[in-house]
């Protein structure tokens, strides 16, 4: 599975089988999320076999179930820009773990944020967490908002790359299927920027990772 393939691929999973992930997969994982944090200055944690953080009843009105890892996506509250840089380097774990054939969910509301064991330093914040194992199901793609309240462009004179960015940010995943972001073309150059509202930013660093991964070119 190539890239584009797992941006296709991905959909919310909330409930998963018991297996574990296999340890090969968590030395790539955990080598993916090294990566993450050199680069950002995040510190991103992979956490394995722990079930409380997903077992309060937020968790289960939010139809998660055997949900025993998770990534936590910790930084520092200082950070400028901390939401939207932890929304583009967790999309790159998801869509690596995807193209593992694992599954995954975006979680910043229903889950138990006191029983959550990442490793919180003096000054730094946990912004959200990532559910991670196999799925009981694949999930199943989500509804868009027309392509023309998130792209005022006119598509017939676009190229080809501008296309397949639009398409894999529409598929990206946003807070409660939000797609509160708005993309243009600026000097040649693709601009993504989000409306106001809670969780936004997040989802703006995650559309971002979309489609600069689908385009290959990077977003202003
Ligand atoms: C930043 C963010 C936070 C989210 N928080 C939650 C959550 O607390 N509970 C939940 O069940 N889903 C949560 N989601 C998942 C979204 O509901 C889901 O991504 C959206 O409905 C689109 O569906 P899809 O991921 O299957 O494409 C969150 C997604 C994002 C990006």
């Amino acid at each position: 599975m190539d890239i584009k393939e797992a941006i296709n691929a991905r959909h919310s999973v909330r409930q998963y089988q018991k297996r574990p992930i296999e340890p090969e997969l968590v030395e790539m994982l955990n080598g993916i999320i090294e990566e993450c944090n050199a680069e950002s200055g995040l510190h991103i944690q992979l956490i394995l076999d722990e079930p409380k953080c997903f077992t309060s009843l937020l968790a289960h009105y939010g139809n998660f179930e055997r949900v025993t890892n998770y990534i936590a996506l910790v930084g520092k509250t200082g950070m400028e820009n901390l939401d939207e840089i932890c929304g583009y380097y967790g999309e790159r774990i998801v869509l690596e773990a995807q193209m593992m054939g694992l599954n995954t969910c975006w979680v910043a509301g229903t889950y138990n944020k006191r029983n959550c064991k990442a490793q919180v330093g003096p000054g730094e914040q946990i912004v959200c967490v990532i559910s991670i194992g196999y799925g009981e199901t694949q999930g199943k793609e989500h509804n868009s908002r027309p392509v023309s309240k998130i792209c005022s462009e006119n598509l017939e004179e676009m190229p080809e790359w501008f296309l397949d960015g639009l398409d894999a940010a529409m598929k990206a995943p946003t807070a409660i299927n939000q797609q509160k972001f708005i993309i243009s073309m600026e000097d040649g150059e693709p601009l993504i920027t989000s409306r106001r509202g809670p969780m936004t930013k997040i989802d703006l660093g995650i559309v971002k990772y979309n489609f600069e991964a689908a385009s290959g070119h990077k977003c202003k």
